[in-house]
């Protein structure tokens, strides 16, 4: 990790609550340009809820805290302005658009028409053939949808890539795609001092870390981080102990 780098994101002291209940208590986040995070956490812990709230998505209320992107506030920025500021996301059940066709989403996505060889490149890479010219995520596979979300995400190309359980309801094979997809937005495989592009990773099982290199993961527990450490280390702790043990160890309570 190098400190110098330009913050991307930075989260602070951030209460959310959904409906009346407070889901987030107090997480504090940064992100550098070319970091890849990692979130672990049990299951309604809050993940979702945290990058819902970073993308703006209706029914999430910050009640204390804030969320800076590139130095700028986005309380009260609507998710289209959030995107265009260099915000995207990959949801883990992406939701159906009736009447808006795969093809054309992705222009949206882009920010303008992609070329005939652009859409074919974007083809190529991720097998979307008959889903160019379906309503987005209407009646897709979970293996088409993972693919049109990262489709959209390849075409927006965000300076923040967000991933909530990116391998969830995946096959090995889509897995592998997902993750080549993943790679080529993060750059994952290069030295981090080439990298620009960010991302925050939601995953349980860790599979998708064969595939994509992240730097540092972040646990979250009881409505806060509680624990932060190397991916790959904290998932074996977290496979072989359970969350409670992970939590309460001393380099966690040392944070
Ligand atoms: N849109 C929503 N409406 C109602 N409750 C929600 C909504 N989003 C999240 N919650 C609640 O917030 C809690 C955290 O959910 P979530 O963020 O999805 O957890 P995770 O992704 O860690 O499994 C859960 O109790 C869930 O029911
Ligand atoms: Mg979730």
């Amino acid at each position: 990790m190098t400190p110098e780098r330009p913050v991307l994101l930075e989260i602070e002291d951030l209460h959310v609550s959904v409906g009346d209940r407070e889901i987030l208590r107090g997480v504090d986040l940064e992100i550098a340009e070319g970091e890849t995070h990692v979130l672990l956490g049990p299951n309604g812990s809050g993940k979702s809820t945290l990058l819902n709230t970073i993308v703006g998505m209706p029914g999430y209320r910050i009640t204390r805290g804030s969320i800076r992107f590139k130095g700028a506030d986005l309380a009260g920025l609507e998710i289209d302005e959030r995107a265009r500021l260099g915000i995207g996301i990959a949801f883990q059940r992406p939701p159906a658009v009736r009447g808006v066709r795969l093809r054309q989403m992705l222009d949206v996505a882009a920010g303008g028409e992609l070329s005939g060889a652009e859409v074919s490149a974007l083809d190529d890479d991720l097998s979307l053939g008959h889903m160019l010219e379906r309503d987005v995520n209407m009646g897709f596979s979970g293996g088409e949808a993972k693919r049109s979300e990262m489709a959209q995400l390849l075409a927006q190309m965000p300076e923040l890539s967000l991933f909530d359980e990116p391998e969830s309801g995946v096959d090995l094979d889509n897995i592998a795609v997902v993750g080549g997809a993943m790679n080529t937005l993060l750059k994952s495989e290069e030295r981090i001092a080439e990298r620009k592009r960010a991302g925050l990773i939601i995953t349980h099982t860790g599979h998708i870390l064969e595939y994509v290199n992240a730097d540092v993961a972040h646990v979250l527990y009881a409505g806060r981080l509680a624990c932060k450490g190397n991916p790959l280390d904290l998932i074996e702790e977290i496979s072989s102990h359970g969350y409670d043990a992970c939590v309460g160890c001393k380099l966690c309570q040392s944070l």
